[in-house]
């Protein structure tokens, strides 16, 4: 009889093409506030105040003081064995990848092979790509990227913490933070690139999310109606966690260094 650990290694090595939906859990055990947990950062802010365009609109102020902290927050943050393990899976699968020949559809073309792992990470830390992982989905933006209000225009050559209100250097408009808030969908392209990644992968990995927010909270389910296996580690139960082939409860930084 297989434990519910080995079934998620099998499947692991099993894969071909995994997509891997992250949420604020698996930046926990790098210090970075959750925001549905006691203590979590909905706990200590209204949502309405610092996370929509009519909050931002009343008091710019306020919501670049909430962001400025979280740029802090996630300066001195550094990834966990969590967000290592998930490096180190995409690098092995590149890496032997790029030993196998390309398939090619028959006219000597190589047709697009599937990612080896795709990360749909709804954390705005960025704490994937500084682990080292390369095939990043930001679904709801980063802390260290602004916007310019009016011109629209995105950068992210920064210091941690920008002036108290930002004006942009093209147009010397109001800067926001390129978050997606309560209200405002995802850029079309970051969906795009989502639902392929679901589409596309043979085995779905959710980690360290309550599975409240969509559109991500839907991949999983989606998953599932593809028939693909869906594994979850999470400190608690979620949505997810009844229609998961395997549910592992637990910290990330310890589960996934053994799964991987
Ligand atoms: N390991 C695994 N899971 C953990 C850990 C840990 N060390 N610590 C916390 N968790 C779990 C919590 O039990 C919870 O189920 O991670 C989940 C975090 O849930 P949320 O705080 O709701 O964060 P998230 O799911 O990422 O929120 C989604 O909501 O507020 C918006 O835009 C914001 O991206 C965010 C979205």
């Amino acid at each position: 009889m297989t434990s519910p650990m080995q079934k998620a290694s099998e499947l692991v090595a099993h894969a071909a093409s995994i997509c891997v939906l992250t949420g604020a859990g698996i930046s926990a055990e790098s210090g970075i506030k959750t925001f549905r947990d006691a203590g979590g950062l909905w706990e200590n802010h209204s949502i309405e105040a610092v996370a929509t365009p009519e909050g931002f609109e009343q008091n710019p102020r306020l919501v670049w003081e909430f962001y400025n902290a979280r740029r802090k927050a996630a300066k001195v943050a550094s990834p966990n064995p969590a967000h290592l393990a998930l490096a180190r899976l995409e690098q092995g699968r590149l890496h032997r990848a790029k030993q196998k020949p390309t398939a090619t559809n028959g006219h000597g073309k190589a047709h697009r092979q599937p990612q080896p792992i795709t990360i749909l990470t709804q954390n705005v830390d960025g704490l994937h790509q500084h682990a080292g992982s390369q095939n990043v989905v930001e679904l709801h933006g980063s802390v260290w990227k602004v916007r310019c209000t009016r011109c629209g225009a995105i950068s992210d050559d920064h210091p941690v913490e920008l002036p108290v209100l930002p004006y942009c250097s093209a147009c010397g408009a109001l800067l926001r933070p390129h978050i997606v808030w309560f209200g405002e969908s995802l850029d079309p392209g970051v969906l795009d690139a989502a639902e392929v990644a679901v589409e596309e992968c043979d085995l779905f990995l959710v980690i360290g999310t309550s599975a409240v927010v969509q559109p991500a909270a839907s991949y999983p389910f989606i998953a599932t109606r593809h028939g693909k296996p869906v594994i979850e580690v999470n400190k608690e139960k979620t949505p997810v966690s009844a229609i998961a082939t395997v549910s592992l409860i637990g910290l990330a930084g310890e589960i996934l260094p053994k799964i991987v």
